[in-house]
């Protein structure tokens, strides 16, 4: 394959969980040095070249420590991907306020506070190197809210909006901020929760992965504050 992000350092938030297993590999098979870190214990993982687990990134000290840490055993970093984040359905009826307190701090909270902590990391590079990049995950379901779907809608609604204003508050410092939209990933939690759906409908991971590998990459430059919906046939 071809070695479009030849030595590239690459933070991949959440990659612990099904999608990270599928995106990481596909970095690394492109040349990037692949940086994980996640809440979930450190364990290793095909295509990581540092695993750094039990890091809430919810915390901005946690991830203040962690990204330098990153950038100090790897040389700097510049790109980062911001998968972490979580889903619950729940009616507004039968469900918990909380949830909408839990998914916020999940999905966005978790992109906002590794993004900030990434910024003088990603400066630093953009300067010397140029071509930083911040790419998140939002969903094709903020859109419009399904039954169930409002709190991680709305959540997944910020992560747009965040996606947008910081594209505008970069794009002269030479750092591209875009999101990609997932539908359906096929997961094994999502082939548990729906047995009878059709998986080949839904979207591959590595396919996902393809999508993010292209807007770190160079020919992406000038790509920035995009929602770029990654929905195979769902
Ligand atoms: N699966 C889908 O169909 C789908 C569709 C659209 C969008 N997405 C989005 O794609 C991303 C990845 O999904 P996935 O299916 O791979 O989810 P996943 O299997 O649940 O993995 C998410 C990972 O993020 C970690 N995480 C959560 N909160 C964190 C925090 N505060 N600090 C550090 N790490 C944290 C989780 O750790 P814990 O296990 O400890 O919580 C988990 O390892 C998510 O943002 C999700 O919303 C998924």
């Amino acid at each position: 394959m071809e070695q479009s992000l030849n030595g590239k350092v690459v933070v991949v938030t959440g990659a612990l969980g099904a999608l990270g297993r599928g995106v990481v590999p596909a970095l690394a098979a492109r040349g990037a040095q692949v940086a994980v870190v996640d809440r979930a214990p450190a364990q290793a993982l095909e295509g990581a070249a540092l695993v750094s687990g039990d890091v809430d990134l919810a915390s901005p000290e946690a991830a203040q420590r962690v990204l330098a840490d990153v950038a100090s055993r790897l040389g700097g970093i510049d790109a980062v991907v911001n998968l972490a984040g979580g889903f619950r359905w729940e009616t507004v009826e039968a469900g918990d306020i909380a949830t909408w307190d839990l998914l916020y701090g999940l999905n966005l909270k978790t992109a906002l506070v590794t993004t900030k902590a990434a910024l003088p990391h990603l400066l630093a590079r953009a300067a010397t190197q140029g071509g930083g990049r911040i790419v998140n995950v939002g969903a094709a379901a903020a859109a419009r809210a399904g039954l169930g779907m409002g709190a991680y809608a709305a959540s997944k609604a910020g992560v747009a909006r965040l996606t947008e204003s910081l594209a505008e508050e970069l794009k002269d410092r030479g750092i591209t901020v875009n999101a990609v939209l997932p539908s359906i990933l096929d997961t094994p939690a999502n082939r548990a929760d729906m047995p009878d759906a059709d998986f080949t409908r839904w979207v591959q991971p590595a396919q996902l992965a393809a999508v993010i590998a292209f807007l770190i990459g160079a020919e992406a430059q000038a790509v920035t504050g995009a929602l770029i919906p990654v929905t195979g046939r769902v």
